[in-house]
């Protein structure tokens, strides 16, 4: 078994960016990751802040963010209801294969087969991952965005209240742990993947068989298990009770295969928040499509990745459709399937005309930035870094030569670190394409003609 990088150790944690940020000399991607990064804030929905975040690229992404403005100016014509003249070119339902023009190609089909099939190959097998780092760096993430909008929850709340949460596209149910920690009393599970719902709901069991012994603790959250597309099904009539209001939804790294089409995307939400009382939130995390779009645009072709990642565009280049925006995406062992770019304007309108608001959308690494102090010891308990230079007889899981580079120049400017926590280049390349989001669901009022409108 690998030895605990972190254990009995105060480690500083660096992530390659930080180094960049000291050294202008880097490499063009590190570049354009760095000035995403720091130009990016909460406002990075508002397609003004697309024209402003120009000034802060480099001439070569200057036709990347006209890409992504042109997408903006033709989704965004009004304030609150989603244009009618939406292109949703490429976003048909069972869409061609590029390659193989005649092929007709089912995407939910593939997404759905794809994870049923992946094994459930237990802790041990997941240590020896070259991602594993990553992996758990991704589960440090979850874990801060649902404690951060959790407690926001319960701010409202008289002590001992009920809180009701669903988690849609849970998988194998990666964060059932997390829902016991919260102190959650209720939990929905929704996935399109009938054998990863199983060991979803098997492992839940395991742990609520578990918990009566936890030393007198309260018991465990009641829960429930849906197997439906959340993007073709209306979740609410499967819930044991369809009355039932929640205060929490949670969409971790899965909310992207709705962007197949503009009613995919529409009946995903509608699922996110038709149950959810206002002031409760929905959270998750996606990939950010600007940084996507920025890579894709400096690569010849449309591969481009790493020895843990690769993405293949299957879409127009120069006019990406603001759905069916379709990529291969590849992760060491763990994806492999089509995915959709989310155009993040478009998103965040369908999100306010089912009254959900966006109250922040952060990329991973300064959701990191923001959340290190806070949530250090956790990092060391998920071994969410790596150790470097590594302990005796560890090996590194990056190429030595290439992937610290980062690791070693912080190491230099501040020669009294003896250990750092950080990830290989090439997982923080993977992991830095991603974001965090949270809506906040807004009070509903009914208008003279008996619809509802929003109001903050
Ligand atoms: C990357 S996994 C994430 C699983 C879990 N949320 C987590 O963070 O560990 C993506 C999940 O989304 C599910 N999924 C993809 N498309 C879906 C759909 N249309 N409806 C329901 N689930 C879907 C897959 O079956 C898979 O379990």
């Amino acid at each position: 078994m690998r030895a605990s990088p972190c254990r009995g150790c105060r480690r500083e944690n660096v992530r390659p960016g930080e180094v960049r940020r000291e050294n202008e000399s880097t490499s063009s991607e590190a570049a354009v990751t760095q000035s995403e990064a720091s130009s990016r804030t909460n406002e990075d929905a508002d397609s003004k802040c697309t024209q402003s975040r120009k000034h802060k690229l480099s001439p070569d992404r200057e036709r990347v963010s006209k890409v992504a403005r042109h997408d903006t100016d033709r989704d965004i014509s009004a304030n609150s209801s989603v244009p009618s003249d939406l292109t949703t070119s490429g976003n048909s339902r069972k869409d061609s294969d590029a390659s193989e023009p005649n092929k007709i190609i089912d995407n939910t089909s593939l997404v759905a087969e794809h994870y049923n099939a992946l094994e459930e190959k237990g802790l041990r097998h997941r240590n020896q991952s070259r991602i594993v780092y990553m992996r758990n760096f991704n589960n440090w993430i979850k874990s801060m965005l649902i404690n951060e909008y959790i407690s926001k929850v319960r701010q409202n709340k008289n002590h001992g209240a009920s809180l009701r949460v669903l988690d849609m596209c849970c998988g194998k149910g990666g964060d059932l742990f997390k829902w016991k920690k919260t102190n959650i009393t209720h939990l929905i599970c929704a996935d399109i993947a009938e054998v990863s719902l199983e060991q979803c709901q098997q492992r839940y069991n395991d742990m609520s068989s578990r918990s009566p012994n936890d030393r007198g603790f309260a018991p465990i959250y009641t829960a429930e298990f849906i197997t439906a597309d959340c993007t073709k099904v209306r979740l609410r009539e499967k819930y044991k009770d369809p009355s039932m209001q929640l205060d929490f939804v949670s969409c971790q790294f899965a909310f992207h295969y709705s962007f197949e089409s503009l009613s995919q995307a529409e009946c995903m939400l509608r699922n996110a928040s038709e149950t959810l009382r206002p002031g409760g939130y929905f959270v998750g995390t996606i990939p950010d499509a600007y940084d996507l779009v920025s890579r894709w645009q400096q690569c010849d072709g449309n591969k481009f990745g790493n020895d843990v990642y690769s993405i293949e565009f299957l879409c127009d280049k120069e006019r990406p459709p603001l759905f069916g925006a379709k990529y291969n995406f590849h992760l060491e062992g763990v994806v492999d399937c089509p995915e959709f770019l989310v155009h993040l304007p478009t998103l965040r309108k369908l999100a306010l005309k089912n009254g959900l608001e966006l109250v922040s959308f952060e990329r991973f690494d300064t959701f990191y930035e923001r959340f290190k102090d806070e949530g250090r010891s956790l990092l060391g308990n998920m071994q969410a870094l790596e150790t470097y230079p590594p302990f005796h007889e560890v090996p590194l899981l990056g190429n030595p030569e290439q992937d610290y580079q980062h690791a070693v120049q912080y190491m230099q400017n501040l020669p009294d670190h003896r250990k750092i926590g950080t990830l290989s280049q090439s997982e923080w390349d993977a992991t830095s394409l991603y974001a965090v989001f949270a809506f906040r669901k807004m009070k509903t009022v009914w208008n003279s003609e008996g619809k509802p409108e929003y109001v903050a």
